[in-house]
């Protein structure tokens, strides 16, 4: 008889979260020097460009760079930024010019010390319709929500399960996309376990100390299905209604859960949800 094998999801020591929210960080200020900077008239390639940048400040590596799983064309840059009906996976380029009204969804990651930090925000290209303003705030908010469901002892279902529960609670129907899913996260981007938008609570693995987890909604307003457009990377809603995409790493600690990739570690947002902030000291 075989004993069940260990889940095989990585486990951090202190020092090696401490740098993952080093890593972190660098993700939380590019993302907001971006977001500060976007306006109607950038192209996504000058968004990406800023992000190089902050990179090169912080003495970090890009995570997405010639990322290349399953013999797919490197990833050509350091951002993913996808437009409107772009659900992620959008590939900067200079003939994209953003509009008024436009959704820019910013995904970010950043590899220092050897770990590796992943973020991604939706951003309101000046004035957007009310719909996908509202869908923007949901999104958000899912994206809390399943932060808030993990705890120490609960399961990765847990999470899950709060992120469509949230979406559901919405007049509007929302298509949750399923092909893509939150991850484990540390000395790779992407690791063990998956952790789906959509679920039942009290399945999956358990949550314990030392874990990272990358937790990212990807919510259309309309249908969830989804295509890759044959750059090998953008992927669409077949529909072509408007998405938008939030993700933090986050690990939960002792003491409650911090938001690696968040610039305050979480705590006002955990405060609003009634959940412990639980930051390591150096
Ligand atoms: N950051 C994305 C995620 O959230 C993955 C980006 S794919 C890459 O998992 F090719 F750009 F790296
Ligand atoms: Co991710």
């Amino acid at each position: 008889m075989r004993r069940r094998r260990d889940s095989g999801i990585e486990i951090k020591n202190t020092p090696q979260l401490l740098r993952m929210r080093r890593a972190g960080l660098v993700v939380a200020r590019a993302l907001t020097v971006m977001e500060d900077a976007v306006t109607v008239g950038m192209t996504t390639a000058e968004v990406d460009a800023i992000a190089v940048e902050v990179l090169a400040e912080a003495g970090a590596t890009s995570s997405f760079l010639g990322y290349a799983p399953g013999g797919v064309a490197p990833y050509p840059a350091v951002t993913c930024v996808s437009v409107d009906d772009e659900v992620v996976h959008g590939i900067p380029s200079s003939e994209r010019v953003l509009a008024d009204g436009d959704l820019l969804s910013i995904d970010f990651g950043a590899l220092l010390d050897g770990y590796h930090g992943d973020a991604a925000r939706t951003v309101e290209i000046g004035a957007v319709s009310p719909e996908a303003h509202r869908l923007v705030a949901d999104t958000h908010e899912a994206l809390w929500a399943g932060i808030a469901a993990a705890r120490l002892g609960s399961r990765i279902g847990d999470i899950s399960a709060a992120v469509e529960e949230s979406l559901r609670s919405h007049d509007t129907r929302y298509g949750i996309v399923k092909e893509f899913t939150g991850h484990g996260i540390g000395t790779a981007m992407h690791q063990e376990p998956s952790i789906p938008n959509y679920g039942r609570a009290g399945r999956g693995p358990v949550i314990r100390t030392g874990m990272a987890l990358a937790i990212e909604p990807m919510v259309t307003l309309g249908t969830n299905r989804v295509a890759i457009l044959d750059d090998d990377w953008t992927v669409v809603t077949t529909d072509g209604s408007w998405a938008a995409h939030w993700e933090h790493t986050i690990t939960v600690t002792d003491r409650g859960v911090w938001v690696l990739t968040a610039e305050d570690g979480g705590e006002e947002l955990l405060g609003r949800h009634g959940i412990p902030f639980g930051p390591l000291a150096d």
